[in-house]
């Protein structure tokens, strides 16, 4: 009698668990999957708990990738899809967030902008299927140039009358994650404490690292300029690195990874206070005509909830955001361009 009385009290305890993580359960997409980013990035969402379902699309090899993920034992249940069958409505249908890495990387020689011709039509077409089967979704734009690509997404949704801008996000959060990463080689410090605002957007000049409002940095002139130099040039020395290989796709999986998790944690288990730089439609620089911009942004129960601005900026610091804006206007203005045919 005791142990039944036990035993109902812990199935009881157990139910009231297993509702509880039920309730905290989202669905996730990755489109690209199979790709460089998009299988470690895979590989690291199936750690959270959070995700109940993390489902794979790509042109070839998800089922192949999502039988292998689907052997690890945690929460989320991993399926792939393909084009074929209606795979891209199975795997966007009921997704909470949607992650996009798909698309050519770079290869030695080329600017992120030359990826355009490829990347934009297939960007074009995954935001159509979201707009169509998961209208509500979050959307996470790694697929390069960012700063082109957002706004194809941001136009794909307001032409189907889905767009929410709190719920369109370029993920630059390698540019933090580099910056950070440097500045503690060079100060000999813990690089998971470095932490440093990077703002603007995500190719060469028009990512914008604010050392100076890091309190208690010791950098000269010198180490300043060739920090920021190495920020902004970063992704250059993956590719050059990988000479034809491709370009960054682990350390951009760890980002892509810390940026879906903070944002499942604001939207999905309700925290405060998470702030992760992010490109999205943001009146930072309105008056200057951009758009879209990066800056520290609040994550909340609905994605964006509070875009920072700018804060101080030394001189230099003011010269890097003039020398970024005119090159920030022309890529977000192609990107438009590109869905509107003029
Ligand atoms: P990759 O070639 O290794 O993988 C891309 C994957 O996309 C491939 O598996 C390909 O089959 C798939 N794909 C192509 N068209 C598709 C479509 N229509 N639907 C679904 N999947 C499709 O490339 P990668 O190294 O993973 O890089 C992917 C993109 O991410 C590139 O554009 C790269 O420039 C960009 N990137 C961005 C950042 C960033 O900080 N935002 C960092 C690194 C790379
Ligand atoms: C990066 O910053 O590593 C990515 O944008 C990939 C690239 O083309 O450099």
């Amino acid at each position: 009698m005791l142990f039944a009385t036990r035993y109902a009290a812990a199935a009881a305890s157990k139910r009231a668990f297993s509702t509880s993580v039920s309730q905290n359960a989202a669905k996730v997409a990755v489109l690209g999957a199979a790709g460089g980013i998009g299988q470690p990035l895979s590989l690291l969402l199936k750690a959270n708990p959070t995700i109940s379902h993390l489902s794979l699309y790509d042109l070839f090899n998800t089922p192949g990738v999502a039988a292998d993920l689907s052997h690890i034992n945690t929460t989320a249940k991993v399926t792939g899809h393909l084009p074929d069958n209606d795979g891209l409505k199975h795997a966007l249908t009921d997704a909470s967030v949607v992650v996009i890495p798909a698309g050519v990387p770079r290869k030695p020689g080329m600017s992120r902008d030359d990826l355009f011709n490829t990347n934009a039509g297939i960007v074009r077409d995954l935001a159509t299927a979201c707009a169509k089967f998961c209208p509500k979704a979050h959307v996470l734009v790694i697929s390069n140039p960012v700063n082109s690509t957002v706004p194809i997404v941001a136009e794909v949704f307001k032409q189907h009358n889905v767009f929410d801008p709190r719920r369109v996000f370029g993920v630059t959060t390698l540019d933090v994650v580099r910056a950070s990463r440097f500045v503690s080689e060079n100060q000999d410090s813990k690089p998971e404490d470095a932490k440093i605002t990077v703002v603007g957007g995500h190719s060469g000049v028009t990512i914008i690292p604010l050392f100076s409002q890091t309190p208690g940095l010791k950098l000269n002139e010198s180490d300043i300029q060739a920090l920021t130099h190495r920020v902004q040039f970063g992704g250059d020395e993956v590719v050059k690195a990988k000479n034809g290989g491709g370009s960054a796709t682990l350390s951009m999986a760890f980002a892509g990874a810390r940026f879906t998790n903070s944002l499942l944690d604001a939207t999905v288990n309700g925290k405060k206070g998470i702030v992760e730089p992010t490109f999205v439609k943001s009146d930072v620089l309105a008056n200057e005509g951009i758009e879209y911009f990066s800056t520290n942004v609040e994550l909340g129960a609905n994605g964006v909830e509070n875009i920072q601005g700018l804060g101080d900026l030394t001189a230099y610091e003011h010269e890097l955001l003039k020398a970024a804006i005119p090159e920030l206007k022309k890529n977000i203005e192609k990107g438009y361009k590109f869905v509107h045919g003029n």
